[in-house]
């Protein structure tokens, strides 16, 4: 059995979770799901990142101290998941006890075999980023380049690691694995950031308290990038559990988005090399998401949260759009008419219209017992090829593409019961044909489909009469056509997808 493990970066907990967040975290959902489905063992992890002046800095404004603050932006990460029914194995806060440990034991073991040593440093500071700036990368010489907010001047003895000599070691690493990164325009950008000459980078702080402490030094703490990228070795056992992370290490997926490249690209693979451990099997990394042709920010006041949209769309109408619209790489522009369009072209008129249809006329036709779809027809061969198209994109990380495939299947069904049109034929063998094989067309979208509609596949597993979980099915069976058995009764219920008048 494969293993697959997959991670969201951990958010901060400075800000609340908005649809940028969301998205990263509900495209790692559907993975996660589809993987669960063809039967890998899966282990999928988010969290929250909750060190640094960034946070302590909300949490002096807001009259908190760093833990209260934390305390209440992690609940609410985890409230904002459950609503769009994240099914993470995990939620890991980077100030749980476990995760102090696995930083020191990860860090100790940098630091003894040589890579980290103690050096001052001055430099010029974005609280923002968390980051060190060059003078030659700030706008007007004294702007960060990302939030257009002046830096800061920031002067401190610090441990560095020795980034610099890693840069030969990650370029073989990169030539040696091609799809470490996608899509392949990221990936160059990280070999263009090393080929570009590796600085050594500063990881320790003295200036603040609100970190993990440097275990052979405690007047420091880790800089918060530096305990923070370690989350992902935490969660499974780093430092704790060694043959849990044997296991799991190094199978592991990171989503993230373009702001955070040079962490995960760059300094993750090379602060593991550095530890003796393997770097990361992939890195897949996402566009932003934008408002109005703009990056979400406080600043700029266009932040959306999923709970401006959940009570319109639901939980699928939501997870759809995002999966389907906003292909994973690109930028990507949202907008609430097109997630309006989308959701009445695919959910209500194609596929919640198909049930409908189905039901309907199961009910007029077959007495509402579900006949058995026959053994060859052309949607047959439209569900094979569906199958294999959508495992395919969903193999290649590729959510956008594998709903569309999918939808194939649907207006397939669709187009072969208005050429047949069951509804004005007289009941008998050609109608109970037509809607077996519309049911089992039905009963593969809602297999297919379930990594994004968790809560409509199953509603359309149990109307048309199937019993147990669309998740539950053992792949062959589920995958090949003539699995809906007939003679079941199917529930002719309210509309599954009400049309939104935009
Ligand atoms: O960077 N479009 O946390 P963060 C798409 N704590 N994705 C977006 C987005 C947008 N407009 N806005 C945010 C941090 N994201 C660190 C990570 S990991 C060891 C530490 C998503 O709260 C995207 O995944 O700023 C991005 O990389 C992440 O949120 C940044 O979250
Ligand atoms: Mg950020």
């Amino acid at each position: 059995m494969a293993r697959f493990y997959v991670t969201t970066p951990i958010y901060y907990v400075n800000d609340a979770p908005h649809i940028g967040h969301a998205y990263t975290t509900v495209t790692a959902d559907a993975l996660a799901r589809w993987h669960r489905l063809i039967g890998d063992e899966v282990f999928f992890l988010t969290g929250t990142d909750e060190h640094g002046l960034k946070v302590q800095r909300a949490a002096e404004a807001r009259g908190l101290t760093p833990r209260e603050h934390a305390d209440r932006t992690s609940q609410r990460y985890r409230e904002v998941w459950a609503s769009l029914d994240i099914s993470n194995d995990d939620f890991i806060r980077t100030t749980e006890p476990r995760h102090y440990q696995a930083t020191q034991e990860l860090m100790q073991a940098a630091y003894d075999n040589g890579w980290i040593e103690l050096r001052p440093y001055e430099g010029l500071y974005c609280v923002s980023c968390e980051a060190y700036y060059a003078e030659a990368e700030l706008v007007d010489g004294k702007l960060c380049p990302i939030h257009r907010t002046p830096v800061e001047l920031l002067k401190e003895e610090n441990y560095f690691f020795k980034l610099s000599q890693f840069t030969d070691r990650l370029l073989d690493w990169y030539s040696s694995v091609p799809g470490a990164v996608t899509p392949e325009s990221k990936r160059n950008e990280a070999v263009g950031l090393i080929r570009g000459g590796l600085r050594d980078i500063s990881i320790s702080r003295t200036s603040i308290s609100w970190g993990v402490p440097v275990p052979w030094d405690p007047d420091h703490v880790f800089y918060v990038w530096y305990d923070a990228l370690i989350n992902y070795a935490t969660a499974i056992g780093y430092g704790s559990d060694p043959a849990r992370f044997e296991a799991w290490w190094p199978a592991v997926h990171h989503l993230i988005g373009k702001d955070i490249l040079r962490f995960h690209c760059v300094y993750w693979p090379a602060l593991l090399m550095a530890a003796g451990i393997d770097p990361p099997q992939r890195i897949a990394v996402h566009g932003y998401l934008l408002v109005g042709g703009e990056k979400m920010s406080k600043t700029a006041l266009n932040q959306i949260a999923p709970a401006d949209l959940l009570p319109t769309f639901g939980v699928d109408g939501y997870r759809y759009h995002f999966l389907r619209d906003q292909a994973f790489g690109p930028d990507g522009d949202f907008s609430y008419e097109a997630m309006v369009a989308r959701y009445n072209a695919d959910l209500a008129n194609n596929l919640g219209n198909l049930l409908a249809r189905v039901s309907t006329v199961v009910e007029r036709k077959c007495d509402g017992i579900g006949p058995a779809p026959s053994a060859s027809s052309k949607l047959a061969d439209v569900a094979a090829a569906v199958w294999a198209d959508a495992a395919a994109a969903w193999e290649r990380m590729s959510p956008s593409e594998a709903l569309e495939a999918t939808w194939r299947l649907v207006r397939e069904t669709n187009a072969a019961l208005e050429v047949a049109e069951p509804w004005k034929a007289e009941p008998g063998d050609e109608v109970d044909a037509v809607l077996g094989d519309a049911l089992e067309a039905l009963r593969i979208v809602a297999v297919l489909a379930s990594p994004a509609l968790t809560r409509a596949s199953q509603e359309i597993w149990r109307r048309i009469g199937l019993p147990g979980q669309v998740t539950d099915q053992p792949l062959a069976a589920a995958a090949s056509w003539g699995g809906y058995p007939g003679g079941l009764a199917v529930e002719r219920g309210a509309p599954l997808f009400p049309r939104i008048n935009a």
